[in-house]
């Protein structure tokens, strides 16, 4: 008896320091932002990675199967940037993919990871020791296993390569009841299902491709719609600019009037929805945890799912101009 009330008193010690330690943002404070955290459909349809691919302006082409390989991915566009450094075409050997896989050679990326630009070289080298050193998590600690496997200089290398690209807009919002009904690909990336359904979007942001062909070819030079709840823009913007009677503090007090960023403070304007959705989760359950980050707690201490999903809304839908 002695025995099953010390394991049982030690199972129930145990339960919140694991909880603790393993925070699940995508369940954060019993929310459901697992809309945001997407894993690929049972039933995606497979591409054919022997299909040639162009994209408009371009003289190159790739094999699907080439624009896939995330050691190699395509670079479209070498004159649009300066030369790369080696990490961000290939990495290191075949242990770590190329930057440019993910995030575009444009460093504009797709709402499964992340947009680069506009952001300083200081902030992105952070991000990275964050990512390294653990205080900066994402749910699949897929960022997390590259930023280990890179040195110090391919760190600074990559940032420094970021940090030189311009902000493109690169999301269009749209308010709306409904939206179509959408599967994800073996890369997690949203497409909206052959055949026309549409589905209620509920406290849901659906982000797709402007045009799926170009975007399954990772061309730079267009980007996504983001699908949200009737009424987030105008309650994303009181948030931002307000702080909502205390709901939060106003956004623009730290990240500038225009969302841009300030100093060491990044740039969120014009990110993908999706990607805010993320981190504002990740700052609650305390996936990312650095000193800066501290910051960020007590802005979404109060936030609600409704919340969330308004100021993700509003911020991706602000941001650079055409
Ligand atoms: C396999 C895909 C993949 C590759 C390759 C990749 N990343 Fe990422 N990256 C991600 C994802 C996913 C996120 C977003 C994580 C999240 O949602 O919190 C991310 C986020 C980031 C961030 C955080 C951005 C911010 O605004 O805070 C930085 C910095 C970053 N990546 C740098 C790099 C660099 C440098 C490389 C190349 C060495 C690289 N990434 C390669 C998937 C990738
Ligand atoms: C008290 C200052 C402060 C306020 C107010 C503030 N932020 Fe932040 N925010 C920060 C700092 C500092 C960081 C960078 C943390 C780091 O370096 O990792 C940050 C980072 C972020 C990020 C992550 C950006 C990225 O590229 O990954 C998002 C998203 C964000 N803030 C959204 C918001 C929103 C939305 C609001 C308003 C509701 C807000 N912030 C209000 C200080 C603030």
């Amino acid at each position: 008896m002695k025995t099953v009330v010390f394991v049982l008193a030690f199972t129930l010690l145990m339960v919140p320091a694991f909880r603790a330690q393993s925070p699940d943002p995508r369940w954060a404070k019993g929310m459901d932002l697992s809309w945001a955290f997407p894993d690929p459909s049972p039933d995606f349809p497979p591409e054919d990675k022997n299909a040639v691919k162009h994209v408009p302006g371009s003289s190159k082409s790739y094999t699907q199967g080439q624009i896939d390989d995330i050691y190699n991915p395509p670079d479209w566009f070498p004159e649009e940037h300066m030369p790369y450094p080696k990490v961000v075409a290939r990495g290191e050997g075949t242990a770590t993919p190329g930057c440019a896989a993910c995030h575009l050679a444009s460093g504009s990326g797709h709402p499964e990871s992340a947009n680069l630009t506009g952001l300083t070289a200081d902030y992105l080298l952070t991000q990275m020791h964050d990512f390294q050193q653990g205080r900066r998590t994402d749910p699949r600690h897929r960022m997390s296993e590259i930023a280990k496997g890179m040195t110090e200089d391919e760190s600074k290398e990559a940032s420094a390569y970021f940090a030189s690209l311009k902000p493109l807009h690169w999301i269009r919002v749209v308010e709306t009841d409904m939206v179509p009904e959408t599967y994800l690909n073996e890369g997690r990336r949203r497409y909206i299902r052959p055949g026309g359904h549409m589905e209620p979007i509920g406290s849901r942001i659906i982000e797709v491709p402007e045009d799926p062909a170009r975007i399954t070819a990772r061309d730079p030079h267009i980007g996504f719609v983001a699908y949200v709840p009737k009424g987030s823009l105008a309650r994303g913007e009181e948030l931002a600019k307000t702080g909502g009677a205390g709901k939060t503090t106003a956004c623009v007090a730290c990240h500038g009037p225009a969302l841009m960023g300030i100093g060491p403070i990044p740039r969120i304007a014009g990110h993908s929805p999706n990607y805010i959705t993320r981190q504002l989760a990740g700052f609650q359950v305390g996936a990312r945890n650095s000193d800066m980050d501290q910051l960020m707690k007590g802005v979404v201490a109060n936030l609600t799912q409704d919340d969330i999903v308004a100021l993700a809304a509003y911020v991706g839908s602000v941001g650079p101009e055409k």
